[in-house]
């Protein structure tokens, strides 16, 4: 009995714990911990719940991504419409929505909310006694879809408000004055609707879009079409994976609104557990919102987020109220767009670059030009089709645009520019490279080049190889491959493991130092993952979580390589595509040659067992990790300890076994040292782990 009352006691106190941590994450950016001491946290609390499914409650952070793919989206009626915004584009039309909001308002004063306009999509979450029950899209305004599961996913939503905060309570009183006592009342507060918008920051944004490359799938061409494409996601695994945002922007109880003012609802929704953007300003006059506008424009490139602009919002409910709406927008507030940030400028050539897996790429070199703070001199054109669809040619102008892509694009020529001096562009008919065969499969946007040989391809997959999901052999740079291939010292990742330091002090600007370097790096790339080294092997539709999947289920690559479509096809989330992209690729000779080698020279070809059947070394033991190690990331530090056995805990207490202090180690050495827990550096580290 004890037992139970303490594992629910823990339960909690996770619960707790790393709803504390969402929200320095992921409302406030400021966390406290590691994302792996976060997923430690998360991982206990699945296991504690998995032992007393009892326990499991709908709004417990482990309840997220809880859900089945759906097999379609139910509809919901909006109880009240979502409506959209009209738009202005200069200041004039600023000044004259004033001056009807002034005429609106029969001589009071009017005072505004200038927030951001973030180029997402807009979402609407019903609450429940504080709990999330249903996440609904816009959808045309009146009728959305039912995303409930994958708006749970966003870690910016809380899956239950928080009442604690003492303006949240301030909250709920102005609510229930604003109904005056009655018992329809209670059960109307108890429902609560917060309206905002969801988006994907840039980060986020192209390593998405860095991963459907690889991956060759068309890449999101802005932010608000990954958001958008993301949330409408069957499966709300991979909208979980996306890391959608959103940022609360309206709370409605019923069809009304519960404050007295825009401003102190986003100030609730702020004290809920919301994430509400900091950008915000409560303006009592026109000119207040304008000098706004230049401000958040001048800082628009640092934002993590894409907007396209200002909302401007009357401030006063009652105002809001008495302004009306039109059929489709506010009267009451209004966007005021930046002007979009495009250039024209003229290409001065189209040159094909050839990647790692052979794909050409048609690249615009352009006569630079500056947009939004940075000077342009490329874009990418995609693929043929591309060039076909635009009719782009060499010495064209064309109009280009920055969008929420470090790359800008081609929108399109101005043909009223050409001179007939422009030349048409082919794709080349062999490899710009190496000469080589292209093939282009029927059905396939891209073509590549298929010369086993071409050096363009394979400087590509050595640099892919030594990448930091791969197997991270720093200091294998641009430079470097490039000198070792020409110099016909490497022509695969195979090489790289039988490499002497005189071969790398031969090389250009190589002393001997980075040359002993950069032979330790080789050396500890051997004891990777085996994820890791899937992941660097480069095959087709295989990125890194496609690897981690592969090396779970099949424990080795031998296994991986013997394995036969149908069984590929059979791994939960492995589609037939991956499937025969990875038979294709261990069918290949030359391949099974490289493993060969690899495994040879004593790179780690085998998933590193757990303690269930080898080392407990470290068995019952617990350790804290802080500051940077060399030789280990965190994950691997933390992998290390469990395969012996032991155990990795976030916070230092008096039942700390170790813990181990890498460079610039902070509070949580000085409580070691406070409570007498034996510290270890690296080196020490690394004897103990053998
Ligand atoms: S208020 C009736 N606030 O812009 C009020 N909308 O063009 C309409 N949007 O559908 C919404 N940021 O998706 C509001 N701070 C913000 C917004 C915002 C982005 C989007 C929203 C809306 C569209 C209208």
């Amino acid at each position: 009995m004890a037992k139970v009352a303490s594992v629910v006691r823990e339960i909690e106190q996770l619960r707790e714990e790393i709803r504390r941590h969402e929200d320095l994450y992921y409302v406030r950016d400021d966390p406290e911990i590691s994302d792996a001491e976060y997923d430690a946290l998360l991982a206990r609390l699945q296991q504690l719940e998995q032992q007393d499914p009892d326990q499991i409650t709908p709004d417990s952070p482990t309840q997220r991504v809880g859900g089945r793919p759906a097999a379609g989206f139910a509809e919901v009626v909006h109880r009240r419409p979502m409506l959209s915004l009209d738009n202005s584009y200069n200041l004039d039309e600023l000044r004259a929505f004033d001056q009807r909001c002034q005429r609106l308002a029969e001589g009071k004063s009017v005072a505004y909310v200038a927030e951001l306009k973030i180029d997402g999509l807009s979402l609407s979450l019903h609450y429940e006694h504080d709990l999330l029950v249903r996440g609904v899209t816009r959808g045309d305004g009146r009728i959305g879809e039912d995303v409930t599961l994958n708006a749970r996913t966003i870690r910016s939503i809380p899956l239950k408000l928080r009442s604690d905060a003492s303006a949240a309570k301030r909250g709920k009183a102005e609510i229930s004055e604003s109904k005056s006592g009655t018992a329809k009342l209670r059960s109307e507060i108890s429902q609560l609707e917060v309206r905002g918008e969801a988006f994907i920051p840039r980060k986020v944004f192209e390593r998405i879009n860095a991963e459907r490359e690889e991956q060759d799938e068309p890449r999101f061409a802005n932010p608000r079409n990954a958001a958008a494409g993301t949330i409408r996601q069957l499966d709300p695994k991979i909208v979980h994976r996306r890391k959608l945002e959103m940022f609360a922007y309206d709370v409605l109880s019923g069809e009304r609104k519960p404050f007295a003012t825009h401003w102190e609802a986003l100030n609730w929704l702020e004290s809920a557990g919301f994430k509400v953007s900091p950008e915000r300003k409560l303006c009592t006059s026109i000119e207040a919102v304008i000098e706004f506008a230049g401000l958040i424009e001048a800082k628009r490139d640092e934002l993590d987020y894409e907007i396209d602009g200002l909302v401007v919002k009357v401030n006063s409910t009652a105002q809001q109220d008495e302004f009306g709406t039109t059929s489709k927008a506010p009267r009451w507030a209004i966007a005021y767009k930046y002007a979009a940030r495009q250039a024209t400028t003229q290409v001065v050539d189209i040159v094909v670059q050839v990647g790692r897996t052979g794909a050409l790429t048609p690249v615009a070199n352009l006569e630079p030009v500056s947009l939004a703070g940075t000077t342009v001199a490329r874009a990418t054109l995609h693929n043929a089709d591309e060039v076909k669809r635009l009719g782009v040619r060499i010495g064209d102008w064309v109009l280009i645009e920055k969008g929420g892509d470090v790359i800008p694009k081609v929108l399109k020529v101005i043909e009223s520019k050409r001179t007939g001096k422009e030349r048409s562009f082919r794709m080349p008919r062999k490899c710009p490279v190496c000469g080589g065969e292209i093939s282009k499969p029927e059905g396939e946007v891209v073509s590549r080049c298929i010369a086993a040989d071409c050096s363009a391809q394979l400087k590509g997959r050595l640099l892919h190889f030594a990448s930091r999901r791969a197997l991270r052999i720093e200091g294998l740079g641009e430079s470097l491959v490039d000198q070792l291939l020409s110099s016909g010292k490497v022509r695969d990742a195979g090489d790289l493991y039988s490499l002497t330091l005189a071969d790398i002090t031969s090389l250009e600007r190589m002393a001997a130092k980075s040359a002993e370097n950069l032979l330790a790096q080789i050396e500890a790339s051997k004891q990777r993952e085996l994820a890791n080294l899937i992941y660097a092997l480069g095959l087709r539709h295989v990125g890194d979580r496609t690897a981690t999947i592969l090396a779970k289920q099949f424990g080795s690559l031998d296994a991986l390589g013997r394995a036969t479509v149908e069984q590929l096809d059979d791994v939960p989330e492995i589609g037939l595509t991956v499937a025969q992209s990875v038979r294709d690729w261990f069918d290949d000779a030359g391949n099974i040659e490289l493993c060969r080698r690899l495994a040879a020279a004593g790179v780690q070809t085998k998933m590193v067992q757990t303690s269930a059947s080898g080392d407990d070394s470290l068995a019952g033991k617990t350790f804290v990790l802080t500051g940077t190690l060399t030789a280990f990331t965190r994950e691997e530090a933390r992998a290390a300890i469990e395969r012996r056995g032991g155990r990795v805990s976030s916070s230092v207490s008096k039942k700390t076994n170790y813990v181990v202090a890498g460079d610039e180690a902070g509070s949580k050495l000085d409580k070691a040292t406070e409570l007498g827990v034996a510290v270890l550096d690296e080196a020490a580290f690394s004897q103990l782990l053998g």
